[in-house]
């Protein structure tokens, strides 16, 4: 194998562009020519593949977003869309691939492998933190920092006009960032689509708080919680409790940008180097992941399969301390 690809694919995550800087560097020390694919899988169907060394990843491990570019593709869930997509890696002479994404990626870079014969490796790039094979996913801390910064910023004025604010984090399946941002802020509820919690329990929750002396409250809300987005909580809760008057916030889209934190990069940059060991060394269909310090590879199967999920305990964690 002489010639590689790098993309990013689906949501970008803070982080990516350590994860390329990584995979061009390793490539070029270990004699390989590295091809960046810029906007996903569209661009590679419509052969958007341009030559990287290693000064055109310079100055990138402290940036945000993705340097490639990134698109979320219908054409390559299709056979043509990802036969039109080989023949443009056949005419690059690119065998090898590293796929940075969510688990949408790993579908894709699958199906490239089985169809195509193109070796791939698939990196965790999204601020979700929800995909097997790994405790932790490129972005995740970022954005679980940015969240926490708006809590605390939100606490602030909370306190000082004594309100409710019912503050919605992003994780489109997934709580992983409402329960850590739970914990890290001190907010005193917490609603994630791992647990059903109806609006009752809720309401008597907020009660309890404000009995015991609190003036101002806080509830995080996951995104995909079953109970809605943060405005419908605020309103259901609003109609069948004395909490009449509370504030909305939604985190959004600041989580999924700005400079990614020293874990993120770390993290991002050795995985980028494993990915291309791991090519070097013969390796196909597997993504990188983290587990007890160490990297570690997983059929990319697995990865959505088995998806990561939060321990338990630290909901019980977060109302403990809520009290
Ligand atoms: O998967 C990452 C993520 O940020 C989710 O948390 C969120 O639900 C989704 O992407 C938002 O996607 P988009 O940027 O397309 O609105």
């Amino acid at each position: 194998m002489k010639r590689i690809g790098v993309l990013t694919s689906g949501g970008d995550s803070p982080g990516m562009n350590a994860a390329i800087r990584a995979v061009v560097r390793t490539g070029v020390a270990k004699g390989l020519e590295v091809f960046g694919i810029h906007h996903g899988y569209q661009g590679m169907i419509d052969g958007e593949i341009l030559p990287m060394d290693a000064r055109s990843v310079s100055g990138i491990i402290n940036r945000g977003g993705t340097i490639l570019h990134t698109a979320r593709c219908k054409a390559f869930m299709e056979a043509k869309g990802r036969a039109l997509a080989a023949r443009q890696l056949a005419q690059h002479g690119i065998e090898g691939l590293v796929a940075i994404g969510g688990d949408g990626t790993y579908h894709g870079a699958d199906k490239l492998h089985a169809e195509h014969g193109i070796r791939c490796i698939g990196l965790p790039g999204t601020i979700d933190n929800d995909i097997g094979g790994t405790q932790y996913t490129i972005g995740f801390d970022t954005a679980l920092n940015i969240a926490m910064e708006a809590v605390d910023r939100i606490r602030d004025t909370a306190d000082s006009h004594d309100r409710l604010f019912f503050i919605e984090v992003m994780g489109r399946h997934s709580g992983f960032i409402a329960i850590m941002t739970s914990i890290a802020g001190g907010a005193e509820e917490v609603l994630v689509p791992e647990e059903a919690c109806g609006i009752s329990t809720i309401v008597e929750r907020l009660q309890l708080a404000k009995s015991r002396g609190k003036t101002s409250m806080i509830v995080i809300i996951a995104e995909g919680d079953e109970q809605g987005n943060a405005f419908a909580v605020a309103s259901k809760v609003a109609e069948s409790s004395e909490f009449k008057d509370s504030r909305v916030s939604v985190v959004g889209h600041l989580q999924r940008g700005g400079s990614p934190t020293a874990f993120d990069r770390i993290l991002a940059s050795r995985m980028g180097v494993r990915a291309v060991e791991a090519l070097v060394e013969g390796e196909t269909g597997m993504m990188v992941g983290i587990q007890n310090q160490e990297m570690v590879l997983s059929p990319l199967s697995s990865t959505w399969e088995k998806r990561s999920e939060f321990s338990p305990d630290l909901l019980r964690v977060s109302r403990l301390l809520a009290t």
